[in-house]
């Protein structure tokens, strides 16, 4: 795909990847016609992380790429190092760029004597030296407050409903997975002009780990479900729910989700005959070999929308004005 954007970023910009999509930063950099900056990352021998700059960024705007998907705890320390070793060699900025933000999920307490971890990651992405955070789709729009920085929260559905556009899907109907999606599910709706539906979903168990379809509000009988969510992790929620879909009649259904984050079971879960293609992005990188165990996976590049954002956050431009372009009047 070949985007073209309005401006370069000059001298004083550098762009770097850290190891947990280095796929995905240097289609941004093809995009915004930069080199990555040299770095080199590895373990010292007791597996601490070792980071090196390896190019002088002295007063230089800093860009890096890193999703904090899995293994979670890697990436994320990767990162913090890294705006640390930045901070250290005199950037003048750096902005954290985070497509997947992990701990998302562990935003409240949902049971006493537990941690905000979303929060912490926050305060820890700070402290390190991040003067700015652009993310993609937080599992709740409400964590951009955890930051005492700015932080620009863009949203993938534009990238996706274009797709579905593109497909002309007989009959749909947008199924929001749950009461906390309907915001999302409405954007849908806007965008490709289809009735929705809404699941009913119950969580129990430790850690919520449990789900339970109670119901289906709307109109899904004889009709293609589009179902919209933030992520596919195990793919027990989702799982479920085309299973409920099915049983209310509906045609095989589309899932459309930013993160692909697929674990343990997920593959398998993603194959069953009631799911006719999960549509996602690239903010987590999908392997060959994962997209090879399950065909119905379709990855759409998120590289052109952060560049877009990178450039016109560089140069100071407005950020939410790409999203009113598109008629998604509340980003997020
Ligand atoms: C939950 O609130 C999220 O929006 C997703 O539905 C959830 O993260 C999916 O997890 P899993 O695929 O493991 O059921």
């Amino acid at each position: 795909m070949t985007t073209t954007l309005d401006g370069e970023v000059g001298s004083n910009f550098r762009l770097f990847a850290g190891r947990a999509n280095p796929a995905l930063a240097k289609e941004i950099g093809a995009i915004l016609g930069v080199e990555l900056g040299k770095i080199s990352i590895g373990p010292f021998p007791n597996s601490e992380t070792r980071v090196q700059i390896e190019e002088s960024i002295r007063g230089t705007d800093i860009y890096i790429i890193q999703p904090t998907c899995a293994p979670a705890n890697e990436h994320l320390m990767e990162l913090l190092i890294t705006i640390d070793a930045m901070k250290r060699a005199s950037a003048q900025q750096i902005t954290a760029v985070i497509p997947y933000f992990g701990y998302g999920r562990q935003d409240r307490k949902a049971t006493g004597r537990e941690p905000i971890s979303a929060k912490l990651v926050a305060d820890l992405l700070t402290t390190a030296g991040a003067h700015r955070v652009v993310a993609v789709d937080l599992h709740v729009a409400q964590i951009q407050g955890f930051f005492n920085i700015p932080t620009d929260h863009l949203t993938a559905v534009t990238t996706l409903t274009h797709y579905f556009k593109d497909e002309q899907i007989d009959n749909g109907v947008i199924v929001a997975p749950d009461a906390g999606r309907v915001k999302l599910a409405e954007k849908y709706t806007d965008m490709l002009e289809l009735p929705l539906a809404l699941m009913h979903k119950r969580r129990s168990g430790a850690g919520g780990g449990q789900v339970e379809t109670a119901g289906i509000i709307g109109d899904v009988a004889g009709r293609t479900p589009i179902i919209v969510d933030d992520e596919i992790a195990t793919g027990g929620t989702i799982y479920q729910q085309v299973i409920a879909l099915q049983s209310a009649g509906a045609n095989p259904a589309y899932i459309s989700i930013t993160h692909p984050v697929l674990v343990g079971s997920a593959l398998e879960r993603l194959s069953h005959p009631a799911i006719q293609e999960v549509v996602t992005t690239n903010t987590i990188p999908v392997p060959q070999e994962k997209q090879r165990m399950n065909d119905k996976i379709r990855v759409l590049s998120i590289a052109p929308l952060l560049a877009e954002a990178i450039l016109r956050i560089h140069q100071h431009r407005s950020v939410s004005k790409v999203f009113f372009d598109q008629k998604l009047v509340f980003p997020v």
